[in-house]
C-alpha cells in the first residue's frame, strides 16, 4: 500500500465527472445514422453488426473485432475476458483460443456465452448471446496456417490459463519450442487448440443517442427467421 493511500476518495470525482452526451459520437459516421429501428433489423442480425463493424474498421478502431466474452464458471459465477473475432457469418461469431483454457473449459461444461462489441467512438454496442461449439478442424487448421509463425510458436509454448513459475520460465519454453520447429517449414497446429462458434439465439443492438434516449432493438431467433423487438434505454 503506498503511504498516501488512504487520502484517496473511494470515486476519484474525475470518473463520476466523465460525461458524454452521444451527439457527437452519432454525428462520427461520414454519414451520419438517423435514429436506429427495428426496420434496420429486417433481414436479420448479420448485416447491421457488419456495417457497424465495418465503420469502425474504417476509422482505424485499433481491433474493432475486439468482443468481451463472458461465459459461466462451475459455481454458475460469470467470468468475462476479451477474445477476438475472427469469423463472422450466418452461422455465427468464431473466436480462437486454447481448449484447456479456463474459457474454453467452461464452455465445455456449459456451452453458453455472450459476447459484446463495444466502439465507443460510434456510440454503438452489440451483444451476442448464444449456444458455443466447436469448430470442425479443418476449420482451425485453415485460420492457424494464416496466422504468423511467432504467434504460433506463442500458443505452443504457453499452457493457457495455468499457472508458472516466472516469466524466464515461459520465456525458455518458448526458446524451447523454436528450436524443436526450427526445422520445420510450418508449424503444425497446436492440439487441443481451435475454434469456438457461438451462434447467435438474441443480439442485442444499441445506439447511443443524447438525453439517455438510446436505442435498443433486440433480435432474437424465431421460426424460420429472425424477429426485432425495441427495448427501453
Ligand atoms: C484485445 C485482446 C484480444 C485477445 N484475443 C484473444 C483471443 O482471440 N483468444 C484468446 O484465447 N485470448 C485472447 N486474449 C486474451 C484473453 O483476454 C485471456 O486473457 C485469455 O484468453 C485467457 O482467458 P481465460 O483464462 O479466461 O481462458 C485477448 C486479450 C485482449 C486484450
Amino acid at each position: 500500500m503506498s503511504p498516501d493511500s488512504d487520502n484517496l476518495p473511494a470515486v476519484p470525482a474525475d470518473l463520476a465527472a466523465m460525461r458524454v452526451g452521444y451527439a457527437a459520437q452519432a454525428m462520427n459516421s461520414p454519414a451520419p445514422e438517423s435514429n436506429l429501428d427495428v426496420a434496420a433489423l429486417e433481414d436479420g442480425w448479420l448485416p447491421l453488426l457488419r456495417r457497424w463493424l465495418d465503420q469502425a474498421r474504417s476509422a482505424g478502431v485499433v481491433e474493432p473485432n475486439a468482443m468481451v466474452l463472458a461465459t459461466v464458471d462451475e459455481a454458475g459465477r460469470p467470468a468475462s475476458r476479451t477474445v477476438l473475432c475472427k469469423g463472422l457469418s450466418e452461422e455465427g461469431l468464431v473466436f480462437y483460443t486454447n481448449y484447456g483454457s479456463t474459457k474454453a473449459r467452461q464452455l465445455a461444461a456449459v456451452p453458453y456465452a455472450s459476447a459484446t462489441f463495444a466502439w465507443t467512438a460510434f456510440a454503438h454496442q452489440v451483444t451476442v448471446r448464444g449456444p458455443v461449439e466447436r469448430v470442425a478442424p479443418e476449420v482451425t487448421a485453415a485460420y492457424w496456417h494464416t496466422r504468423p509463425r511467432g504467434s504460433q510458436l506463442g500458443a505452443w509454448a504457453s499452457q493457457q490459463s495455468q499457472p508458472i513459475e516466472s516469466r524466464s520460465a515461459l520465456d525458455a519454453r518458448l526458446a524451447e519450442v523454436t528450436a524443436r520447429f526450427a526445422d520445420t517449414e510450418q508449424v503444425p497446429v497446436l492440439p487441443d487448440w481451435g475454434g469456438l462458434l457461438l451462434r447467435p439465439e438474441t443480439v442485442e443492438f444499441w445506439q447511443g443517442r443524447a438525453n439517455r434516449m438510446h436505442n435498443r432493438v433486440l433480435v432474437t431467433r424465431a421460426e424460420g427467421g429472425w424477429t426485432a423487438t425495441r427495448l427501453q434505454p
